[in-house]
Formats: structure tokens, sequence, C-alpha cells
């Protein structure tokens, strides 16, 4: 090693390491890999919103040929009841335990058999009865069950004195906006392959973190958390759904251990619908008082979102409401209201996706009420420090990507009002939004080995869920080391490799450099002077500073051009930009390839997905891709993102994570595009055909979604 030599693999636009494997089809899915004597299980979920099961009569299922058996509540193992996830207690992991049904949707059987159409075809014939019970799956901010949000992510904000300034301000926006239920629809489907040796368990996962995972099925099924192996070598996509324990490895694990085999659990497209997690919905009330110059006197910001009794959860949507601007007077409030649903889980943004749409078009309107141009309105009340908790930004480079955005863009010489731009039909219109997303890091460990050939092992148990992780930390590796990225061989989506960020909160990446800077170094200094092989390992949680004197975040501007056909209804997106501020950058090819991604996915959430309950059943009526709308190639215009030069002072690299960043402000941009094309200010996502020119009020109102 010449620890000298100047390398920069980091800041260099590299394809994918793992790009050949999986467009040849020899990348390994969890579902792809053979394993030997394996008996498949399929997963029989409830079809009522609340009550108990009377009886589930197998006798039929258990004489068809290959059937094994079927796991139930009255023969499967018990598992601890007490177990705890990132956001705290989850009554939802521990399965097939009793005879109540909290949600439809939620796992009740598994039927075990030789092949997977054995599997299936016996699930049919399962006869199951129930004692209904009356549900509650209608959901509204004001509903009596509402409760104040945990407060995991810090207390709310509430600084100064909002109602004086609200009555001083010459203009005040107080409206209330709505986001629906959404399904994350990762394109793998959630499978696990498990099996039980000498005490062990093994399995394989499609999950977005597997040490995480394997601590919680260590939790559930009791047992050393050593003993619990848990790997995922490719992943297709998560979109948050992954980030906790999935029925899949519960089940597959506890079927194995019952029949003394490996089981593989494979969810279908509709059973990843019903049993893996959503974004709840929300409703969200702002209030913004302003002066006449644009300049921000009060913002209140009261969000409210729907969770599951069994399953502690936050969707932070107050987050922007706390950052963004300088105000006198800042409040939040975060309500979370018990419904019998899905527990939700993390999707795309979490919190800020949903919080900005509703923010980002609250200041539009005050720029409208103003007349006021809204690029201008947000660059003229920008915060010296954190106008909350006084602490200065470690790194703020919002006025960059504002600016930067807004030239690139052509945002010069917009007419402000609504309705002027005409092209044949159509209706024309911009729209800008600034978002910020909390940045940091997991505490995560890593070991490096330099081999006798001169080579680098390293291992670390990162998740590569389709980003392009394994890629850019071969980049961080190479370059603390001082040496080529050929020279590195990088080991990562495996438990066994010790406490690791999952690919989650925008973190896994930043988190996972962070620990393998840090042993490139301590394998540096052992390596003077010894004999190779040697190996240096390190743990970052001593390393990580939960209370920093300075407030870390990403920055975007995202702007937006649509269409809209008065006619029909129709928006379409035309153009999209996004600048964000992310730190360093590792690798502007797959960083840009994720933020693409994520504005698509924002766009996806501005006009077309909408996970639809109905109220009479309380079931998901859109369980599937004919009912679920993503946007499609053909929705998705020229959509450009890039960087302002930015560098993280937090991390010893500079670098921030832009895993959802891209996601979280285009919504607001989008919207704000079709208010300057219609006149009409759409406080309900998604602005779908029947929306976009003049929304009826009932229409808007969630527990009437299920007609619109
Ligand atoms: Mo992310 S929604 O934390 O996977």
């Amino acid at each position: 090693m010449s620890p000298d030599r100047i390398t920069a693999a980091v800041g260099e636009p590299r394809p994918r390491v793992e790009g050949r494997l999986k467009v040849t089809g020899s990348a390994h899915y969890v579902a792809d890999t053979p394993v030997a004597h394996l008996a498949h299980g399929w997963m029989v979920t409830a079809t009522v919103s609340r009550g108990r099961i009377r009886d589930i009569d197998a006798e039929d299922a258990l004489a068809m040929p290959g059937v094994l058996g079927v796991l139930d509540h009255r023969n499967a193992r018990r598992l601890n009841p007490d177990v705890s996830h990132h956001f705290g207690p989850d009554r939802s992991l521990p399965m097939l335990q009793d005879e109540t049904v909290a949600y439809a949707g939620r796992p009740i059987a598994l039927v075990v058999a030789e092949t997977l159409e054995q599997a299936r075809a016996a699930a049919t014939a399962l006869r199951v009865t129930y004692h209904t019970e009356p549900h509650d799956t209608g959901f509204s901010m004001n509903h009596p069950a509402a409760r104040p949000a945990s407060t995991l992510f810090g207390p709310e904000a509430d600084t100064g004195d909002l109602e004086a300034e609200l009555a001083a301000s010459t203009v005040v926006v107080d409206e209330v906006y709505h986001t629906p239920e959404e399904s994350h629809s990762a394109m793998e489907p959630h499978v696990a392959t498990a099996w039980w040796q000498d005490g062990h368990l093994h399995a394989l996962d499609s999950n977005q973190g597997p040490f995480g995972i394997s601590q919680v099925m260590a939790s559930l099924f009791r047992i050393d958390p050593e003993r619990v192996h848990i790997r995922a070598e490719h992943v297709g996509g998560g979109f948050g759904s992954k980030t906790v324990c999935g029925a899949q490895i519960i089940l597959a694990a506890m079927a194995a251990e019952h029949f003394q085999r490996p089981v593989r659990v494979a969810l279908t497209r509709r059973q990843v619908f019903l049993a893996t997690g959503s974004r709840p919905p929300t409703e969200q009330r702002v209030r913004i008082g302003a002066d006449t110059d644009g300049r921000l006197r009060a913002i209140h910001h009261h969000a409210a979102f729907a969770l599951s009794p069994l399953a502690e959860y936050i969707e932070w949507c107050t987050e922007q409401a706390r950052t963004l601007y300088a105000a006198p007077a800042i409040r939040t409030e975060l309500s979370a209201v018990p419904l019998d649903v899905l527990p939700p889980c993390s999707m795309r943004g979490p919190g800020a996706a949903p919080g900005s749409f509703a923010f980002e078009s609250a200041i539009d309107e005050v720029a409208e009420r103003l007349q006021l141009d809204p690029l201008h309105l947000r660059l003229s009340n920008q915060p010296a420090v954190s106008p909350v908790s006084g602490r200065p930004f470690s790194t703020r480079r919002l006025v960059e990507c504002l600016e930067e955005g807004a030239r690139r863009f052509g945002w010069a010489g917009r007419d402000p009002r609504p309705r002027l731009r005409r092209e044949g039909n159509l209706l024309v219109g911009t729209g800008v939004a600034a978002v910020a997303f909390i940045a940091g890091a997991f505490p995560s460990s890593a070991t490096i080995t330099a081999e006798t050939d001169g080579t680098f092992s390293v291992r670390i148990g990162a998740t590569d869920i389709g980003t392009g992780a394994r890629t850019a930390l071969i980049a961080v590796a190479a370059d603390a080391l001082g040496v080529g990225t050929e020279q590195i061989t990088m080991h990562i989506g495996d438990s066994d490799l010790g406490l690791a960020a999952g690919a989650g909160g925008s973190r896994g990446t930043t988190s996972c450099a962070f620990a393998i800077t840090e042993t490139a170094k301590a394998l540096r200094e052992k390596l003077a002077g010894s004999a190779r092989p040697v190996t240096a390992s390190v743990d970052t949680t001593p390393l990580i500073n939960w209370q920093p004197d300075e407030e870390r975040y990403t920055y975007s501007a995202v702007f937006a051009e649509v269409t809209v056909d008065p006619a029909t209804g129709e928006v379409r997106v035309r153009r999209l930009l996004g600048m964000f501020a992310v730190g360093r950058v590792i690798n502007p090819l797959l960083a840009r390839s994720q933020l693409v991604g994520g504005m698509i996915g924002g766009l996806s959430m501005a006009l077309h997905e909408e996970s639809v309950r109905d109220p009479v059943t309380g079931r998901l009526v859109t369980a599937d891709f004919a009912g679920y709308h993503i946007s499609a190639h053909a929705d998705v215009p020229d959509v450009e993102a890039d960087f302002v030069t930015d560098y993280e002072p937090q991390d010893p690299s500079g670098f921030n994570g832009l895993g959802e960043i891209g996601n979280a402000g285009t919504a607001a941009a989008i919207a704000n595009a079709v208010w300057h094309a219609t006149g009409t200010r759409h406080r309900t996502l998604p602005i779908s055909l029947g929306r976009a020119i003049e929304p009826a009020p009932a229409r808007d109102r969630p527990e009437a979604v299920g007609v619109a």
C-alpha cells in the first residue's frame, strides 16, 4: 500500500459493480437462490378488519397432494410478545399467536407444501370463519382517538407568541391538506427462505438491513442474537417497507422449525399491498402569517396521521415548518390516530414528503395572497440559524439550490398570476418547492483485512437495495486506504458482519462510509511495520455525536412545469428540475439516478398514488397495479437532477445521505405548478383527473375517497 498515493474514486461517475450480474440474470435474489430440500409456505391473510377467528377448517387442505401442514394460532410456537423495533413496541410482529384479528391483511395461517403450487392450491381450500367486530378505518385529524405522536425525534417546536404574531400579520393563510394512504410497491415482492441448524436460525431475506432484522428475530424467537444469520445480497427495492422485520421471514422461520426443513415464503403482489406496511394518510392544518412585504411572522403546522394500536410509528410531517424559514413564532404539533389498519411504516421520505406537500403549498398560498414571486418569498425568509433551536446549521446551501435551479429552469420573467399561459387547449404553469431532510449517521462497524496479495477485504453489514451502495462504498474504501478500487473486495448484506445501519433514513451509505473510513485509518496505523495479513475493526457507536452543536440537513429546490387540459382535467408534468445540496457526492452517476428516481416517486405521489379502503369492510380495494396507479414511462417527462457544491463538516469525508430527498419536495412543486396553470389550489393528493380543475369539496373528504 502507498498511503500517500492520491486516488479519487470518490467523485467519479462509475457504473454499479454488480450491473453485469443483474442484467444477465446472474445476480441471485432471495427467491432465485436454490436451497436443498425446500418446502414452500403460502401466507393466508385475514379478510376482516377487526374480530376473532372462529375456526380455520384445514381438513380438505391437509388431504391435498404435497401438503405438509397448516400453521396457525393453534399449533404455532409461542413468540416473545414484547418486541420492539426502531419506533418502539410492535405487537404486530408476533404472528399466529391468538385468534384476534386487528386489521384486514393480518397473516393468520401458513400452508406449507412440497411445491409453491401445492401450497397455493391448499390455501384456497382452507375454510376460515370469523366473529366479526365493528371496525374503524375512517381517518381524520379530529378523530376522538387522536393522541400526541411519539417524540422519538425530539419535542415538537413552540417558539414565540404564535397567536400575537398571527394577529399582527397582514395576511394569514389557514388551510387543511390531505394526503392518502400509499403503498411502497417495491419491484421485488417480500420473500424469505429460512432454515434451522444446531439451534441457529439461517435466513435469506429481502430486507433493507439484515443486522437490524436479526436483532428483532432473535428477540421474537428468544434466542441469542449470535444464533441468527440473515443475508440480503441483492434486494429489488424496498422504499422503507423492508426496514421492518417482515411477515415473510417470521413465518418462514416458524415453519422451518415446525416442519424441520427449509421453508420459503414468497408474498404475492396482492399480499405485499395487504400485509407489508404503507404510508399512512395524513391531514394537516397549516397557518402562516406574513407582513405585506412577505416577511413571515408566524408558522403553525399541525399534522395528524393514522397508525395501528399494535405498533408505534411516526410520520414526522412537521420537520419543514421548524427549519425552512425564519419566523418569530413557530409551533408544530403531531397527532397519531390509532385505527384498525395495517401498521404503517416509513415510505419514501417519511413525514417529509406529505409534510412538504402541505407546508410548501401553504407557503405558495402566502405568495399568492400577497401577489409575490414564490421564489422571492422563499429566498427572503431564509434563517441564519435554526429558527427553533437557535443552533447554527452545519451546512446550508438551500439558497444556492434555489438560485441555480431558477437560473437553469428559466424562472426569471415568470408572471406569478395564475391561468395566464396557454398553449393550444392546454393551460401551462410552473411551480417551485424547497425542502430540507434531516441528515446524520447511525452506528455501524466495519472490518478491513490487508491481504497478503496486496488487496483489501472490506466487511460491513451494509445493504444495497438497488441504489448502488456497494459501488459507492468500494470508492470510499479505496480512497480511505489510498489504493485503487480494483484492490477492494467488498462483502455486504449479511448480519454476521456485525452492527450496521440499514439502507434507510437516508443514512445507510453515510453511516457505513463513516465506519469504513475510520477502519481504514486504524488499519493504516496497524500496517506500518506489520506483516500481512493485518485486520482492523472499528465500531462507530462511540464516535456518533447525537447532540452536535450544529443542525444537520440536506436541501433541495425542485422546479416543475405542468400542462393541464381543462376539458379532461389531465395533468401532465412536462419538466422537473431538482437542485440538491447533499454534502460531497460519492458517485454522481448513481446519486443522480437515485435522485431522479426519487423525483419520479414524487411525481407519482402528486398525480397517481392512492390506496383506497372500502369504508364498509375496511379492506384495501387497490391491492394490485390495476387499482393502485404508479407513474409509468409515459407519465415521466424530462427529469433532471444536479448538485450544488457542498461539504458536510460533521462527516469525516464531507458526505450526507441522498436516499429520500429527491422524493420529498417534488409533489409540492408539482401542486404549486398546477395552481399556477389553473388557478385552482389542490389541497388533496393525488391530483387525479377528477380533482384537477374544480374539486368538489364533498369528494375531498377522506372518508368519501372510496367513491372518487
Ligand atoms: Mo427509508 S423510507 O427510511 O427506507
